[in-house]
């Protein structure tokens, strides 16, 4: 019985100290090659003038205003760039949380948030 213990108590030992390894790995910033054209800094490579015709084109209008303009079922996205601003966000929310979700191609995703970032008060 004792050798179990002991065996569990070496598995959780062991278990624990590599994931203590995987933490301490130096936190080095992510390169972001240009195959990523989004990265987690908030920068954006997207097309803002495109990603106005995706948000455009999939009904996000119906339910969002925009600079006036739109359905009021969702929140008002006039100012939205102001309070979300990493690209990470956007997708996380639009794909998981938003209902519907919010499934797009990648190009016109990256787009889109590209356009969403955008909106604030004072370009
Ligand atoms: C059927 C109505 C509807 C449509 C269509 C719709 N939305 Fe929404 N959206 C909502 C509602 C309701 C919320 C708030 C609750 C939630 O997050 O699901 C929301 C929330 C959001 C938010 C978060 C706002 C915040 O203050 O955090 C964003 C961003 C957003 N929508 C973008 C879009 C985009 C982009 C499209 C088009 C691709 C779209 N929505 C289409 C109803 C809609």
């Amino acid at each position: 019985m004792n050798h179990i213990r002991l065996s569990v108590i070496l598995f959780t030992i062991s278990v624990t100290f590599n994931s203590w390894g995987a933490e301490r790995k130096p936190l080095t910033p992510p390169l972001m090659p240009p195959e990523f054209p989004q990265s987690p800094f908030g920068f954006s490579k997207g097309d803002e003038k495109r990603g106005e015709l995706v948000y455009q084109r999939n009904a996000c209008p119906s339910c969002h205003i925009v600079g006036g303009k739109g359905g009021k079922v969702g929140p008002d996205l006039s100012r939205i760039g102001e309070t979300k601003t990493l690209p990470e966000s956007y997708r996380q929310q639009l794909a998981n949380s938003h209902k519907p979700p919010v499934i797009l191609p990648q190009q016109d995703m990256d787009d889109l948030i590209t356009y969403l970032q955008s909106l604030k008060l004072l370009k």
